[in-house]
C-alpha cells in the first residue's frame, strides 16, 4: 500500500476510462481499442471495476444479492475499491501510467457518480470519491450511450440473471445521472459521448476517430 503519500496527478500513459449503462458494449468496445491500439504498437493494459480485490468481490456479492447492504454503504465500498485500484502495489493504475502504460478500465468514478446519485445527493458522491480525483483523473473518459430498451435487450439475451442495477427504470435514471454529471464536470473533466445504438464496427471507428490524436 502507499501509506498516506500525497500523489502528485501525472501523466506518462494515457488512462481512458470507459462508460456507460450496463449492457452499453463497453468491453466490446474496449477489446476492439485494445486490439487497433496493438495493431498500431500501442501495448496497453485494460482493468475493470469492480475489480478482483477482496473489496471488489463483496461488491459483487451485494450486486448479486448474496449480501445486503445500504446503498450508502455500496457507495462508500466502491470509492474504496477505486482506490485499491489506484494504488495497490502489485498492479495498481497509478504505477502503470507512471511506468508509462496506457491504461483503458472499463468503469471508473463516472460510474459511482451515476449509479449512487439515483439515491444519494451527486455532491456527496463526488465529494465521496474526491481522493480519486485528485490522484488521477483520466486523460479521456468514453461513454457510450445507448438507449435502456437496447442495452436491457443485450443484457437479457447473454445473462442468466439481472443483477441489481440492470432494470430498465434504473438504467434510465443511471443515464439522465450520467448525463448531469458530465454537464456538473464539463470545467474539469474531458468527456466524449459515442452513440452506441450502432454496430459495433462504426462505434470502434468513431471512438478511434475521436482519440486517435491522443496516441498518433
Ligand atoms: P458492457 O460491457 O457495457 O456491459 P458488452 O460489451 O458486454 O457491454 O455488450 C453487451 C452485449 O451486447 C454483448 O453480448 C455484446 O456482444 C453485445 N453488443 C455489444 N456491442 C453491440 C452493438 N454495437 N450492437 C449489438 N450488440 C452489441
Ligand atoms: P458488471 O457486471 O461489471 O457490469 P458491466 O459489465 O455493465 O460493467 O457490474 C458492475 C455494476 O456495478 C454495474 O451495474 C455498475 C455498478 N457500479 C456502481 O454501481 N458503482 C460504481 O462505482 C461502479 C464502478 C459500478
Amino acid at each position: 500500500m502507499n501509506n498516506g503519500q500525497i500523489h502528485t496527478p501525472i501523466e506518462k500513459g494515457k488512462f481512458i476510462a470507459f462508460e456507460g449503462i450496463d449492457g452499453s458494449g463497453k468491453s466490446t468496445q474496449i477489446q476492439l481499442l485494445n486490439d487497433k491500439l496493438k495493431s498500431e504498437g500501442i501495448y496497453c493494459y485494460t482493468t475493470m471495476e469492480p475489480t478482483d480485490s477482496p473489496i471488489g468481490s463483496l461488491i459483487r456479492q451485494i450486486l448479486t444479492g448474496k449480501i445486503k447492504t445500504d446503498n450508502k454503504a455500496l457507495a462508500a465500498l466502491f470509492a474504496a475499491d477505486r482506490l485499491e485500484h489506484l494504488l495497490n502495489d502489485d498492479n495498481g493504475i497509478l504505477t502503470k501510467i507512471s511506468d508509462g502504460t496506457t491504461v483503458i478500465t472499463d468503469r471508473y468514478y463516472f460510474s459511482s457518480y451515476a449509479y449512487h446519485s439515483v439515491d444519494a445527493p451527486m455532491d456527496w458522491v463526488i465529494t465521496t470519491n474526491e481522493q480519486s480525483q485528485n490522484i488521477l483523473r483520466p486523460t479521456v473518459t468514453i461513454f457510450i450511450d445507448v438507449d435502456p430498451d437496447t442495452a436491457i435487450d443485450r443484457i437479457k439475451q447473454n445473462r442468466a440473471h439481472q443483477e441489481l442495477f440492470e432494470k430498465k427504470s434504473r438504467l434510465v435514471k443511471v443515464r439522465e445521472k450520467y448525463l448531469e454529471a458530465f454537464e456538473k464536470l464539463s470545467d474539469v473533466e474531458k468527456v466524449i459521448i459515442i452513440n452506441g445504438n450502432r454496430p459495433q464496427e462504426v462505434i470502434a471507428a468513431d471512438i478511434w476517430e475521436k482519440i486517435k490524436g491522443y496516441f498518433l
